[in-house]
């Protein structure tokens, strides 16, 4: 049976578009939530060599640190042509406030590969999520959302490398869909981001819409 998560919990992240799309998520849930940040909590280092690894390693640095229940998210886009690159790397890849560069990084290889189709450019984005109590309980989720590397980058909404990714079935990016498009929770949205379909299962096992 799994733990619900019933009043407070401190969102494991230093990155604001992470932050934002996390707040985003629970708010429905009437859940309060401070993030590492404002609690001026380090960053662990990320040793897993999984998405899951790394996200509890957050959840449960920070659960511990906190002594609150604390939310994590691991999440990255791999692309096939590059054996699964920059996957678990991707925050490492863009760096802070470089994520054209990062979007270049990919599409230099890519080209170096000789990967111009969009059959030749398969790629997906991850997240794990896990919630960790201080006693050391967690809960873990997985979610993946499957579509191609495009080039040149499109968009200016979003984060990271929303502009450089455009989900199957749609004509448009990440980078060019709003919140609601991008991550929004049925019934309003579909729930078509990896953050979102993670999110959905998590919700069913350990939340409660206030
Ligand atoms: P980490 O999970 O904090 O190690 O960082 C994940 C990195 O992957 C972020 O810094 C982004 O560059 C990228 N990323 C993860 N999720 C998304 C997303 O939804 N859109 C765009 N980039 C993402």
């Amino acid at each position: 049976m799994s733990r619900r998560l019933t009043s407070l919990v401190v969102i494991a992240t230093h990155n604001p578009g992470k932050l934002k799309e996390m707040r985003e998520l629970l708010a429905p849930y009437g859940i309060a939530t401070q993030s590492a940040g404002e609690l001026g909590l380090p960053e662990p280092e990320e040793t897993g060599k999984t998405f899951a690894t790394n996200a509890r390693i957050k959840a449960v640095a920070t659960a511990s640190a906190s002594g609150t229940p604390a939310f994590a998210d691991d999440s990255g886009l791999v692309v096939d042509a590059l054996d699964g690159e920059p996957g678990i790397h991707s925050a490492r890849w863009a760096g802070p406030d470089k994520d054209f560069r990062a979007a270049m990084n990919i599409q230099t290889l890519l080209i170096e590969r000789g990967a111009k189709t969009p059959e030749q450019r398969r790629a997906h984005f991850v997240a794990a999520l896990c919630l960790a109590w201080p006693d050391g309980h967690i809960e873990e989720f997985e979610g993946r959302v499957d579509g191609v590397a495009v080039w040149p980058p499109r968009g200016d909404k979003g984060f990271g490398y929303d502009p450089l990714f455009r989900p199957d079935g749609f004509d448009r990016t990440f980078g060019e869909m709003n919140a609601l498009e991008k991550h929004g929770l049925p019934p309003q949205g579909q729930g078509l981001s990896h953050r979102a379909r993670a999110f959905i299962k998590l919700a069913e096992a350990c939340l409660t819409r206030a």
